[in-house]
């Protein structure tokens, strides 16, 4: 049952796609209260009750006891205390003997204090007055979530290569280092779907451009890599250089399509390419202009993007730039106060950013002209759209990969989300884990983190801990920064190790893909907390690093430096698969209960469900290989039990045949157990 509030006169966020009448009565489980000129809800929190949701946001599963902020920003030092990520996503879930979820639709900064201040009290307060609140009643946290999903509409579907391993570093400078990359991955077997190319591929740092001087002839070369198995993944950046004869940045001044300042000029800000003009993607023309882009790229080749900085990220700003000067033409240098310095040092490194930035343009909504703040984060969102829309309009069927750094809800039906710029730190591996669900709720299915992190430098045991996460991620992709240690999974001697673990992803595809598929098809989550499946399970409740993944996994990952195991919960008896690789197992029944579980650094500890089974298929080098004729089954059952495969061409988009559905069944057959399918069973390890 979801309810809509309708306060002032809210801008259109794109976020929800069923018409829910407006409700004339006060609102339902919140109480309003008014200061400062702003509105402010509150809900009386019991001691037991969990908060879900939030998406890409700081800290756990359970939100409870922190200040959070909707307000995309460009945060790579997410530390403990960090309240805003790269996503804005403002929906939560009490969940209790009430369970009550609430949705703040609106595109400026929405703060919540989840029991921070008082202990019992859940206190949101947007920073406009225009804005939609729904609220969401249903039989637990989960069934609000489903409700919720709906109402956001279906979430985006990437094509099925994109389940492959990719690899990504800022840059790869040129054509012969890619190569290189590919090579050294075929060479040691390591599994590799996808090379991205960041930044320097582009001449200038200009969007839709690529150097001649580095990749001479661009579609042989995207070709040659494909008749390698590897797709090559462009990086979009939102900030459009300022240069005269440059394409985009006459266009876009032609046709007034960038975002404006008070005075009607171009607003200007840097970024990567210097000076650049952020396109106006709340407008339609811009939108459909800055997707057609696209197509240049599509032209030679290219089947998937990454759209970066579209928080937006500023580096600086002209006025900023004036005001450090004239600050510092006042500044005493002399005074020997500490706390002047201290204010000079805060201010040289706070010109990225800011608040009065984002305070001073402006964007035409189809007519409408509002101030950048009051929409900030559905900017991100918009470039995503541009780019989605686009591509479901001009390639109806065929799936282009897409995914984005910010994001609002809304966004999700046009592409997925990587979580931005982390740091190769055992904390950030454990934020991946406990954010997996909570972007699920939000709609984001397709997603993962920079794995190994993205700033700092990597070590060996990080990364290895971290792939035997992200094997289970729907993006599975290894990302670092410049200046940082080198990070494919053949920079830290010998690659056994890696291929292994990469390969056991490679066998998992067919049902994580499936999983994924009947997530996005039914409004579901494909990453579930354990307390969903397990809701009369109190303790269940309160574990926040073990996932479900799917019907029939649970995983329960290590993440911490030189742990030789760790102690997991199992909320009912489970079958644990420890693999070594794809084909190496151990295999053991386990009692529900709490166990400890030795899991070397080579090691991959997976639990299957009672009475559930997984299909794994032969591994191999990428996706265009993989056999969906021959299956392995591992299967805990001591009865009949079906699991319905879902399965198709991953690439068009007839997603509702009755045809993608493959039924793995174990079956009494003559007074034993044995398994039976559409499809060659070449073992069954039964339990
Ligand atoms: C941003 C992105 C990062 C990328 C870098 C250079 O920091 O988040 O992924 O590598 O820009 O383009």
């Amino acid at each position: 049952m979801i309810k809509k509030y309708v306060y002032g006169n809210p801008v259109p966020t794109n976020a929800v796609v069923n018409d829910v009448e407006a409700s004339e009565e006060a609102v339902q489980y919140l109480s309003e209260i008014e200061m400062n000129d702003k509105l402010i809800f509150n809900y009386v929190m019991e001691d037991d009750d969990i908060v879900y949701g939030l998406g890409e946001a700081n800290r756990g599963i359970n939100k409870r006891g922190a200040v959070y902020r909707g307000f995309c920003s460009d945060e790579p030092n997410q530390t403990e205390e960090k309240d805003a990520l790269y996503g804005a996503h403002n929906f939560i879930v009490v969940s209790g003997v009430v369970s009550v979820g609430f949705f703040f639709d609106c595109g400026a900064e929405v703060k919540f204090d989840i029991g921070f201040t008082s202990s019992n009290m859940l206190n949101i307060e947007p920073s406009c007055r225009d804005l939609n609140v729904y609220v969401i009643e249903g039989r637990n946290a989960y069934d609000i979530i489903k409700q919720f999903r709906e109402l956001i509409g279906q979430s985006y579907i990437a094509p099925m290569w994109a389940f492959g391993y990719q690899q990504s570093r800022w840059s790869y400078m040129n054509e012969d280092e890619i190569r290189e990359v590919v090579k050294k991955h075929r060479e040691k077997g390591i599994p590799l779907d996808a090379v991205y190319m960041d930044i320097d591929y582009m001449d200038g740092y200009k969007d839709f451009t690529v150097s001649e001087e580095r990749f001479p002839d661009f579609p042989a070369f995207v070709q040659e890599m494909r008749g390698q198995g590897i797709r090559l993944v462009p990086i979009i950046d939102a900030g459009v250089k300022i240069e005269d004869g440059y394409d985009v940045y006459e266009e876009g001044k032609q046709y007034q399509l960038f975002c404006k300042n008070s005075d009607g000029t171009d607003f200007v800000a840097g970024v990567w390419p210097g000076k650049t003009h952020f396109p106006d993607f709340l407008n339609t023309n811009t939108r459909m202009w800055f997707g057609s882009k696209y197509k240049s790229l599509i032209d030679s080749g290219i089947e998937g993007f990454w759209n970066d900085m579209n928080e937006p990220a500023m580096f600086y700003t002209e006025k900023g730039i004036e005001e450090a000067k004239e600050y510092l033409n006042g500044f005493d240098f002399d005074s020997g106060d500490p706390g002047k310095y201290f204010e000079l040092s805060w201010k040289m490194s706070h010109m990225s950013n800011r608040r009065e930035d984002y305070e001073s343009f402006y964007h035409n909504m189809d007519g409408v002209v509002v101030r950048h703040d009051q929409v900030h984060n559905l900017y991100g969102a918009n470039m995503t759209r541009a780019a989605g829309e686009t591509f479901m309009n001009a390639m109806p069927d065929k799936r282009i990969l897409l995914f984005s750094r910010a994001s609002y809800i809304g966004s999700h039906r046009y592409g997925g989300i990587w979580t931005g710029d982390n740091q190769s730190w055992w904390s950030h591996l454990l934020l991946n884990i406990k954010m997996m669900p909570s972007l699920n709720m939000c709609g984001y299915l397709y997603a993962g983190a920079d794995l190994g992190g993205f700033g700092c430098n990597c070590t060996r045991d990080l990364l290895l801990r971290w792939l035997a996460f992200g094997i289970f991620t729907p993006l599975m992709r290894n990302h670092s920064a410049q200046g940082t240690r080198r990070q494919e999974a053949y920079a830290f001697g010998d690659t056994t190790d890696f291929a292994n673990i990469i390969s056991i992803r490679y066998s998992l595809i067919p049902y994580l893909y499936s999983e994924y598929m009947k997530a996005c098809l039914n409004n579901d989550m494909m990453f579930k907390p354990l307390a969903f499946e397990y809701p009369s399970d109190s303790f269940a409740k309160t574990v926040e690093d073990q996932l479900l993944v799917g019907e029939s996994i649970m995983i329960a990952p290590v993440y911490e430096q030189n742990a030789v195991g760790r102690y997991v919960y199992l909320p009912e008896d489970m079958l644990l698969v420890l693999f070594r690789s794809a084909s190496q197992r151990r295999y053991q029944v386990m009692k529900k209960g709490m166990h400890f579980i030795p899991a070397a650094v080579n090691e991959v500890p997976m639990f299957i469900r009672k009475d559930k089974l997984v299909p794994l298929c032969r591994n191999t080098q990428c996706t265009d290989e993989i056999d969906t004729s021959m299956f392995e089954i591992i299967a805990y059952a001591d009865d009949a039990i079906e699991y319905r495969m879902y399965e198709d061409d991953g690439i068009s988009r007839n997603y509702t045949s009755p045809d993608n559905y493959t039924s793995f069944a174990i079956r009494d057959m003559d007074g034993v157990l044995g398994a039976v399918a559409d499809k060659t069973i070449v073992k069954l390890s039964l339990f």
